[in-house]
């Protein structure tokens, strides 16, 4: 049975050490043993939603405040998702007609939720640690789980993209993993970074200039930065194409997306030209045609982006799974 297989895995050390950090701000929180944790809980969790059960009857004690100030398809339905599938209840705040439009702060949003009952608080919001701020002045049975800050960090969608890879290759051990595209405005190629780097596979980033992050920033990322993309991704395993984040350029910027696409663009002829194996990976929402064909986001024996999706619903299911393990009924 998955549920007593989940309560297993609750009483290891790693699980406990997981639970009384309370939170998920991003992956550097946790260490190899424990995100080897999450990976085996989202295992379970995976097989439990392919046997299409009743919502589990472990967490009912638990309500899930989603407050998403940045506009999501994937990380928002599938958190509701994974709250609803262990059990849990779920608030939707619509923030348009919240009263955060009268100029409510979020910490009053927040206090006002928790006292109404909620005791997990899933976040996105477009300013930078806003997540790690909130969660130091909350009550102690309250969680924060991050579903993206600005451009700093989207733990669960570098969980769900590891989970995804090691799927296919095991061990991510020494595995090259290339990143392309937008990597200065992306918080899924930081959180990427963090935890690939973690579980010791090597990291590549590839792209244009004016899309880089800064020199220091770079250098402290530590990652190795290839200019040409047909070498970074010739002996690549996976290849991760990022959105062009057009909310997020400067207006001075000036990006061709023609330019973008004739140099970044991930396609069957590039992966040819290079004769690359890789598996290509896309946190969505895909700009077709700009860093990916239809042709490749579509094509089910290369693209890992649906897989992706679904795996998103068990890796949340299993961080909620593992906070949660403190109070359950
Ligand atoms: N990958 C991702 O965060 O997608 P959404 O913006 O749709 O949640």
């Amino acid at each position: 049975m998955v549920q007593d297989q989940l309560l297993e895995i609750f009483k290891s050390k790693s699980a406990r050490d997981i639970n009384s950090k309370r939170h998920l701000i991003d992956v550097d929180n946790f260490t190899p043993d424990e995100i080897k944790t999450i990976m085996q809980t989202t295992k379970l969790c995976l097989k439990w939603m392919d046997t299409k059960l009743a919502p589990m009857n472990l967490f009912a004690a638990n309500l899930v405040g989603n407050l998403f100030f940045e506009n999501s398809t994937r990380t928002r339905s599938s958190f509701e998702l994974a709250a609803t599938n262990l059990g849990a209840r779920v608030l939707n705040l619509d923030i348009d007609k919240s009263s955060v439009v009268k100029g409510e702060t979020l910490e009053d949003t927040a206090f006002t939720l928790i006292s109404m009952g909620v005791n997990a608080l899933v976040i996105r919001h477009s300013q930078d640690h806003i997540q790690s701020d909130l969660s130091k002045i909350l009550p102690s049975d309250v969680s924060v789980l991050n579903a993206g800050d600005g451009i700093t960090a989207h733990p669960t969608q570098a969980l769900l993209d590891f989970f995804t890879m090691s799927q296919i290759a095991g061990d991510l051990t020494d595995k090259k993993i290339v990143i392309v595209g937008d990597i200065k405005h992306s918080r899924v190629a930081r959180s990427n970074i963090l935890l690939l780097k973690k579980m010791k596979a090597k990291v590549e980033v590839c792209g244009p200039q004016k899309l880089m992050p800064g020199a220091d920033e770079l250098k402290r990322m530590d990652v190795f930065v290839q200019e040409d993309l047909n070498a970074a991704i010739a002996s690549a395993d996976f290849v991760m194409a990022l959105r062009i984040q057009k909310e997020r350029l400067q207006s001075d910027m000036q990006l061709s997306f023609e330019d973008f696409q004739k140099q970044y663009q991930i396609n069957h002829e590039r992966l040819e030209q290079a004769k690359s194996k890789a598996k290509i990976l896309h946190p969505g929402p895909v700009n077709r045609g700009v860093e990916l064909t239809d042709q490749l986001a579509d094509d089910s024996k290369l693209s890992l982006i649906r897989t992706q999706v679904r795996n998103g619903v068990a890796v949340r299911m299993a961080m909620m799974a593992l906070l949660f393990s403190r109070r359950p009924c």
